[in-house]
């Protein structure tokens, strides 16, 4: 059941900072051991400086000691529900493909798996590793 992720994802996104676009969005990351990892946008006056919700979850997982991820739940105020950007795309797909995706909105959800959202993704294997 995804409701309880959702649930996480929404109660962070009220901690969003976010005072020039006031686009607030909230990430939830379930670990493959089942914990969950959150994170919102941060944004900065050095506009370029902002950081996405889904990055900000992954920096809190892997602080945390965490690889490996089943789910992530994007919470924004919108619908159709936002899909993380590409740049949250390709720092997810660093944890693998099979991740299931899931946006939610006020009256809405959107499900994907990552491989879909981001396809011939750019991975290690280019790199040799
Ligand atoms: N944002 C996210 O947090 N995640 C995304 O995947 C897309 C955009 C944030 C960045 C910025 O603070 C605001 O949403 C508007 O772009």
């Amino acid at each position: 059941m995804s409701a309880e992720l959702v649930r996480r994802a929404r109660a962070v996104q009220a901690h969003a900072y976010c005072p020039y676009s006031k686009f607030r969005v909230g990430a939830a990351l379930e670990a493959a051991d089942g914990q969950v990892y959150v994170g919102t946008n941060v944004e900065s006056a050095s506009y370029g400086l902002t950081v996405c919700a889904e990055r900000m979850a992954i920096g809190a997982a892997v602080a945390g000691g965490a690889r490996e991820f089943r789910r992530i739940v994007v919470a924004t105020d919108v619908d159709p529900p936002a899909s993380p950007c590409g740049a949250c795309r390709q720092l997810l797909a660093e944890f693998g493909l099979d991740l299931e995706v899931i946006a939610a909105g006020p009256n809405t959800e959107r499900r994907w798996v990552l491989r879909d959202l981001l396809p011939d993704a750019f991975a290690r294997t280019a790199l040799g590793r």
